[in-house]
């Protein structure tokens, strides 16, 4: 049985979520405000269904449902106590635990969707896995639907990010969610649940990510916002299929 969370400490905890994400991807709320507005530009309405894959205690789902409060919004991601911040503070939100990892991901995700969401999620999956999650992500889409994918994403191939030593705020960010008592069982299931989990740490210009996801099927692929390495790409799905 998982403790029940305080609502006052989960705000508290997403609020230094979403600091200590900022740190990762800088520029992050332009780049959300854009990858939104520039969905329902494409989309020509604002979507009625929305899946966040990768999206942890869901505070981007949260910023979703400040700009489409009648959205039917699903929060999918591997780690059950990012999950629980999200159940809590979002309880109109459905939340979903599957991993990415494989494709059998697709099935508990649903669908079909308007628009699908990754920031910052699918450099955790390599290489080859990226490309056939490209191809996955087509089967929750609707003909129309539209992908957003946000990440580091350099202008140039570089060499594979490295994991930072020393107490980044990533590692500072849990460790303090690791001194609360009510989290204690919950991180107990995320060690369980991520247990030979690692994230791969891809990084691949934008130009990778459009070839990739054309070779599986997407039409094109636009950047619609980039801040130094990092950008927001828009997926259609190829037109025949609209
Ligand atoms: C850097 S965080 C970004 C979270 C969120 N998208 C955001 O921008 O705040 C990466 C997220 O991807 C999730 N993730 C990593 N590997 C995954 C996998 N194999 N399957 C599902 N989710 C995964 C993590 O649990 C984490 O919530």
């Amino acid at each position: 049985m998982l403790d029940t969370l305080n609502p006052d400490d989960v705000a508290r905890w997403r609020r230094d979520w979403e600091t200590m994400m900022r740190h990762y991807q800088p520029g992050r709320d332009d780049l959300l405000a854009a990858g939104l507005a520039a969905a329902e530009q494409l989309l020509g309405r604002a979507p009625e269904r929305v899946l966040d894959v990768g999206g942890g205690p869901g505070t981007t789902a949260e910023a979703v449902l400040r700009r489409w409060p009648d959205a039917n919004v699903t929060v999918l991601d591997v780690d059950p106590a990012l999950l629980a911040l999200a159940d809590t503070a979002l309880p109109q939100v459905r939340t979903v635990r599957a991993d990415i990892g494989s494709p059998r991901w697709l099935p508990p995700a649903g669908g079909p969707y308007d628009l699908v969401l990754a920031l910052m999620t699918v450099h955790y999956l390599p290489e080859d896995r990226v490309r056939d999650w490209y191809a996955e992500v087509q089967q929750l889409l609707r003909p129309e639907g539209l992908l957003l994918v946000g990440d580091v994403m350099p202008d140039a191939p570089g060499p594979t990010r490295q994991q930072s030593g020393g107490t980044d705020p990533w590692t500072a960010w849990w460790t303090a969610l690791a001194e609360e008592s009510a989290m204690r069982s919950l991180l107990n299931a995320r060690a369980v649940a991520l247990s030979g989990l690692s994230s791969a740490e891809f990084v691949a210009p934008a130009e990778w990510h459009r070839q990739a996801a054309h070779r599986t099927g997407f039409a094109d692929a636009t950047v619609v916002h980039r801040w130094a390495d990092h950008a927001l790409m828009a997926f259609l799905p190829l037109r025949d299929r609209r």
